[in-house]
């Protein structure tokens, strides 16, 4: 029994006691200020969170950015990413002894442009000279592509392979005859000009419209000569090339004195392109 009781009285106590806090609680106006500052602190409290987690995402973010933007302005690695096939199963579909594959005419294939470089200033870029004639609304531009070689200045040229199964290229030059072209061939000893051809290792895109000797990639390679005559097209011995493989080539000058200004003109054989038969 008398444990009950205690009980009891104990319940009375804290009764009264919160009771007498309720009453001091809306009487006693230090007591409120008290709790108005335990509320102040608190808010106060949230605040610094807040901001100190506010500023905390603005230096991640602002990491996080510096990190994208790097990564972009680095196209350099995305360049050298590798193409992904865009003909899938095609080769499966030719390793069968019984599928017939259709002839194809061999493609020219074009650069957009050809840009130059100078043996002499290394460090040196030269915009590439790029004009396009628009044929048409419903028709991409024909890009004017200029090669240009002197005892000074180097042509680079990249191609990209292009389709499948047209993978045995030949570097090629068609020039139109004389009495009908702007394009000069000249050189110091007579009319046979001849350039040195070399094979540049870029296993990705170069930026053609930012290149200078020194940015070349190395060591290239001398595959061989070419002859350079108005009114004929000379082809380089030819290669196999894989497709959606990038092959870059440098032409020099061989001939003393020389100078070569031919401009690319057309979709078909003008200038300098890569000559794609097929091998399906
Ligand atoms: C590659 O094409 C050339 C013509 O441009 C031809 O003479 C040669 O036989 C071809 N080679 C192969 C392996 O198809
Ligand atoms: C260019 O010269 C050739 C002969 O060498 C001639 O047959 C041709 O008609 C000439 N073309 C023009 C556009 O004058
Ligand atoms: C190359 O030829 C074009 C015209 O076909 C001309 O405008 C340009 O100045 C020439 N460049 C050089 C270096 O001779
Ligand atoms: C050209 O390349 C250099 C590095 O080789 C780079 O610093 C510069 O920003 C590039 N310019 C353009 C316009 O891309
Ligand atoms: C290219 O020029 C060289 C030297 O003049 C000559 O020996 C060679 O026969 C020429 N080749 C062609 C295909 O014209």
């Amino acid at each position: 029994m008398s444990p009950r009781f205690s009980n009891h009285r104990e319940g009375y106590r804290a009764l009264g006691q919160a009771i007498h806090f309720g009453d001091g609680d809306l009487e006693d106006s230090p007591q409120r200020t008290k709790h108005k500052q335990t509320l102040f602190v608190w808010l106060l409290a949230i605040t610094i969170v807040c901001t100190v987690l506010d500023f905390s995402m603005i230096v991640w973010d602002q990491f996080i950015r510096v990190d994208l933007r790097s990564a972009a302005s680095s196209s350099d690695k995305l360049e050298q990413l590798p193409f992904q096939n865009p003909y899938l199963n095609l080769e499966i579909l030719y390793r069968d002894p019984d599928f017939k594959s259709s002839t194809h005419d061999p493609i020219i294939n074009n650069g957009p442009v050809i840009a130059q470089v100078s043996n002499r200033e290394r460090q040196k870029i030269i915009p590439p000279f790029q004009r396009y004639n628009s044929v048409g609304r419903d028709r991409a531009p024909i890009y004017e592509r200029r090669l240009l070689v002197t005892h000074e200045l180097e042509s680079i040229a990249q191609f990209r392979v292009l389709d499948f199964g047209m993978e045995n290229c030949s570097l090629s030059l068609t020039v139109p005859p004389r009495n009908s072209t702007g394009d000069l061939l000249y050189a110091d000893l007579g009319d046979s000009i001849i350039l040195d051809v070399w094979s540049l290792p870029a296993k990705h895109k170069l930026d053609l419209y930012n290149l200078s000797w020194s940015k070349l990639p190395r060591p290239r390679v001398h595959i061989g000569h070419m002859n350079v005559s108005y009114g004929k097209t000379y082809r380089m011995p030819s290669f196999s090339c894989k497709s959606q493989s990038y092959q870059t080539f440098a032409l020099s000058c061989s001939t003393p004195g020389c100078l070569v200004n031919v401009t690319g003109k057309d979709m078909g054989p003008s200038g300098l392109y890569l000559y794609q038969s097929q091998t399906i």
